[in-house]
């Protein structure tokens, strides 16, 4: 049986600094990010069909990740000429024009930091038998800490708007002490932070607090 003994990188973990190529210029990945949040994703390769409605739909909502003060910055292990040549179909087939910066990463430095290497997945190996990138995603916050990690198989794209769900998620629960319910969208009702006592949140949520059990309390923000 194969097994893993790697320890990945896990959520509060600091995000690895980096100094990288991209499509955008050289960047030192946490002056890059400054005051920002940031999603770095990889895609296996270039010239790839699922990566390329990724990449489309990753433009498409950029966006909404900009108004979220979250930048994007996508990696695979292809030079920097193929990811400017492969922008140019990925913009005429989704009909958006990529603004974020693509990492060129061909010795594979930045994708073993951050562990996007899987030479157990058979189904992602290039003619050599060498890993791709996985389609791994970090949302990383301001404090550089990493807060989400996912791990997508090569045949699978993204649902970037799940990123987006996640992105605000974390950012209400920061402000406020809530988290929130399976299938919750902006709007709907959150749960009271199970550190915040049930006189407590009737005082902090002016919306009120509805008691379903002693541990299971929503309200409205
Ligand atoms: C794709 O993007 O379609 C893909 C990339 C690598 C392996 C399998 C599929």
């Amino acid at each position: 049986m194969a097994t893993n003994q790697r320890q990945g990188l896990r959520l509060g973990n600091i995000a690895p600094d980096f100094k990288a190529q991209t499509t955008q210029g050289d960047i030192q990945f946490h002056d890059w990010i400054g005051d920002s949040w940031a999603i770095l994703f990889s895609h296996p390769a270039d010239f790839t069909p699922v990566c390329t409605t990724e990449l489309a739909e990753a433009a498409k909502l950029a966006p909404k990740f900009k108004e979220r003060n979250v930048k994007l910055l996508g990696l695979s292990c292809n030079e920097l000429k193929s990811h400017g040549e492969w922008i140019e179909d990925i913009n005429k087939f989704g009909d958006v024009s990529l603004s974020f910066p693509i990492v060129a990463d061909p010795k594979r430095e930045v994708a073993a930091l951050y562990d996007m290497l899987d030479e157990q997945d058979l189904t992602n190996l290039d003619s050599k038998g060498i890993p791709f990138t996985v389609r791994s995603v970090y949302v990383i916050d301001p404090k550089k800490t990493i807060r989400l990690t996912l791990t997508y198989p090569a045949s699978t794209g993204r649902q970037f708007d799940e990123i987006l769900r996640v992105i605000d998620s974390l950012q209400l629960g920061d402000k406020n002490k809530i988290t929130t319910p399976a299938n919750w969208t902006p709007g709907d009702r959150v749960i009271v932070h199970p550190s915040v006592k049930t006189e407590d949140a009737e005082k902090m949520f002016k919306n009120g607090v509805e008691v379903v059990y002693p541990y299971l309390r929503f309200t409205t923000l």
